[in-house]
């Protein structure tokens, strides 16, 4: 038995640690954030998928039997390549998860007018991985894609409710509602976003649905490990919550017991790290 890993580039991922904590309180948990590589937006599909891969081994080697990825950009670029190459060769009875594929999976329950709109990092709009997976699921959905690469960086430097924060979100809410009035629900497609959701709701219409993927990938884990009792049983259960940092724990402390709420103590580590 062990605990679930979560990963991110950073900070992000805590906004679905937290739906996951309060869904499974007794559930034992990994937080591990590449603070010293983040982020990941902007970096080619070999980077992402090298620094994921790293990440999934430390995990694994922490005893994880289950690692969900809450990282839309390691999602997008190197779940698949993990699950299908490498997952058979490191363990086959370990699974790693993603977020995309379970927003993908509800967002018809939420839009009236068959139009969304999708907000991500560059490596994650640039993948096609949201218009592909909501194509083969709803095939009368219009998806409507916007890059937003100065969000995750203020969000790290947690300059969330600065002038120059409001300034990049009004900017790419304006181009793509512009670009498509017609959206009725917007997906943020990147786990730090959630973090800058007051900034977001400022600039949207009332009428217009935010969906954020902390609630969303906790009810499909769930589901998951409903269908899964193999994997289920294998989650260890005395309520322990680690985490782990590659860049200098004080400020990882800081800024991630503002973000979740709590008090966090994370612990430096080295990726990729050395087995001894
Ligand atoms: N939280 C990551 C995501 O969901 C952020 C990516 C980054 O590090 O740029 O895409």
């Amino acid at each position: 038995m062990g605990p679930i890993g979560v990963f991110d580039s950073g900070y992000g991922g805590l906004t679905i640690l937290g739906e996951l904590l309060k869904k499974f309180p007794k559930y034992d948990f990994i937080y591990l954030g590449d603070n010293a590589r983040s982020p990941y937006g902007n970096r080619s599909f070999e980077v992402v998928y090298k620094y994921t891969l790293e990440a999934v081994e430390l995990l694994f080697n922490e005893g994880c039997h289950l690692v969900i990825l809450a990282c839309n950009t390691a999602s997008a670029k190197a779940l698949r390549t993990i699950q299908q190459k490498n997952l058979p060769l490191l363990d086959p009875n370990r699974r790693v998860l993603g977020v995309i594929r379970p927003v993908s999976e509800v967002v018809g329950n939420y839009t009236k007018t068959r139009t969304i709109g999708i907000l991500g990092t560059i490596g994650t709009i640039l993948s096609n991985s949201y218009p592909l997976e909501i194509a083969k699921l709803f095939p009368d959905i219009k998806t409507v894609q916007e890059a937003c690469p100065m969000w995750v960086p203020i969000v790290e430097n947690n300059e969330i409710f600065s002038e120059g924060a409001n300034y990049f979100v009004k900017k790419n809410i304006q181009s793509i509602f512009s670009r498509e009035p017609n959206i009725d629900t917007l997906i943020l497609g990147c786990t730090h976003y959630p973090l800058l959701l007051p900034v977001i709701e400022k600039n949207v219409e009332k009428n217009v649905q935010i969906l954020t993927s902390g609630k969303i990938v906790t009810d499909s884990l769930s589901n998951y490990l409903e269908r899964h009792p193999e994997i289920e049983i294998k989650c260890s259960k005395t309520g322990i919550l680690k985490f782990f940092t590659t860049e200098n724990p004080e400020k990882f402390n800081q800024t991630a017991s503002l973000f979740l709420g709590r008090d966090v103590e994370g612990t430096k580590v080295e990726l990729p790290f050395l087995i001894k």
